[in-house]
């Protein structure tokens, strides 16, 4: 795969009027030439009017998570087919919901199922924690992660999968470039071993302390094709140079 794909998590940050303000910061630097995917998340309450900022453009757009149900009495949740009239994208299975909102595989999987079922493209992470890597059990926790999460799926059309270690999220340690490859090599045989062929097509990125000075590090592996960016992602400047860095190992 030659295209590389860039997304920015905003996670809780921005207002609606800073969000606004990045966005159109990230539409106006016009760094790209075609080849990189820039997708950005920015929280709920800013995801219609930075669609409607960025519509026209290269940008497209995702939410942060999503309910596996339709609609009904589940307070403070937003179902598929409300993302889906705003944004292309979401991301589902972050390290934050599963540690911090107890989220499970089997929880995760719904989501993929209704966001497919929506027409929105789930950016499914999964990522082991300094203790499993420390206990040997990267590979097993990672494996599992993906595989239970798509157990609800017979086509990985239309997925995108993050390897994003909990230790490098946020730490401004990211993974060593060949960890991460091996890791997302990993990912890529599960997801042939099950699902066939297709699995090549997949987007596979890396996330994790990921800048405009590591990037190339990783899109530069085989197996990497591009990164999931939290911190970096929140200024348009830095956003832009990682873009363009992308872009210089994909055209
Ligand atoms: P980070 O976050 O780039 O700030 O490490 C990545 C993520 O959580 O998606």
């Amino acid at each position: 795969m030659t295209t590389s794909t860039i997304v920015g998590n905003w996670k809780m940050n921005t207002t609606l009027a800073s969000a606004e303000i990045l966005a159109y910061g990230i539409r106006d630097m016009r760094v790209v030439d075609g080849s990189v995917d820039i997708i950005i998340c920015p929280p709920y309450v800013s995801l219609d009017r930075v669609s409607r900022i960025v519509s026209g453009s290269h940008i497209r757009v995702g939410a942060q998570d999503v309910h596996p149900e339709s609609s009904g009495a589940f307070t403070g949740e937003v179902s598929p087919d409300m993302i889906a009239e705003v944004a292309d994208f979401v991301i589902v299975g972050h390290s934050e919901r599963r540690q911090l909102f107890s989220e499970s595989d089997e929880f995760i999987g719904r989501k993929v199922v209704a966001s497919l079922n929506a027409g929105l493209k789930p950016i499914l992470c999964v990522g082991e924690s300094l203790e499993d890597r420390r206990a040997g059990r990267a590979e097993e926790v990672v494996r599992s992660q993906l595989l239970n999460s798509l157990a609800g799926i017979e086509d990985v059309d239309g997925i995108l999968v993050a390897y994003e270690p909990v230790w490098a999220i946020g730490t401004g340690e990211a993974a060593n470039p060949q960890i991460a490859q091996y890791m997302l090599g990993t990912i890529r045989f599960a997801l042939k071993s099950n699902f066939g062929a297709i699995a090549d097509s997949v987007p596979c990125l890396y996330g994790g302390s990921v800048n405009a000075d590591n990037v190339q590090d990783f899109v530069r592996e085989p197996d990497i094709d591009g990164a999931l960016v939290g911190g970096a992602s929140l200024d348009a400047q830095s956003f832009a140079a990682i873009v363009a860095r992308a872009a210089e190992v994909a055209g």
